[in-house]
């Protein structure tokens, strides 16, 4: 069993299609979400599995990143999976998981990446400028924002939407089915760094 920490920030859609996925059953177990909130949606369905949250950043009640570092430890985690986390991981926690950190973006990289692209804003960008094609790419985790290695992406065609809102739809079911098939691809041993590139077996 692969021992999975899940970050989150948001409405969690991401984390509740890892815990539902039939094929990471077996594979995988959630052993800890992570929120940068206080509250956010995707503690709920964190706590209808019976995982623990934990609340990580600097506000008063939080943990510090080198504290959770000590407890996904414990946990013996062998992937965190930053599923709609927005706040950007230390370096020194990054190197502490290197290699064994991913994230979700819903664009294709190295396009419409970096700082301030998350979420509705890069949905915005793709639709203002005119793409026909957008997608959603799956990364390891570096020091900068949206600029590790990619593992997998997987396009939609955006040719006839007429709202940003619409590319985000399209773009959220495909992550959908990105996320678990990556995830699966790890717990199976069957994704490798290779001379700074990445090789997913088939
Ligand atoms: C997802 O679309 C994810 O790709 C995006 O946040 C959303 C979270 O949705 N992440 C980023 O924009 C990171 N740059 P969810 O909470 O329903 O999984």
């Amino acid at each position: 069993m692969l021992a999975v920490a899940v970050f989150v920030s948001g409405r969690g859609s991401n984390l509740r299609v890892i815990l539902d996925s039939p094929a990471l059953k077996n594979l995988i177990q959630v052993k800890a979400v992570v929120g940068d909130k206080l509250y956010c949606p995707a503690f709920d369905i964190a706590k209808n599995f019976s995982i623990p949250v934990y609340n990580v950043g600097k506000k008063e009640g939080f943990i510090s990143f080198d504290d959770l570092e000590i407890i996904l430890k414990d946990f013996k985690v062998d992937l965190i999976v930053l599923a709609g986390f927005l706040k950007l991981i230390p370096a020194n926690f990054v190197r502490a998981f290197h290699n064994k950190m991913i994230n979700i973006h819903p664009a294709l990289l190295p396009s419409y990446g970096g700082p301030g692209m998350y979420g509705s804003n890069i949905h915005r960008a793709v639709f203002e400028s005119s793409a026909q094609v957008s997608g959603a790419s799956v990364h390891f985790v570096d020091e900068t924002y949206d600029t590790g290695r990619i593992i997998a992406q997987k396009c939609v065609d955006i040719s006839g939407v007429q709202s940003p809102e619409e590319i985000a739809e399209r773009v959220l079911s495909i992550e959908h089915q990105l996320l678990p098939y990556v995830i699966e691809k790890i717990a199976l041993g069957k994704v490798f760094v290779e001379n700074n590139r990445i090789r997913v077996e088939t």
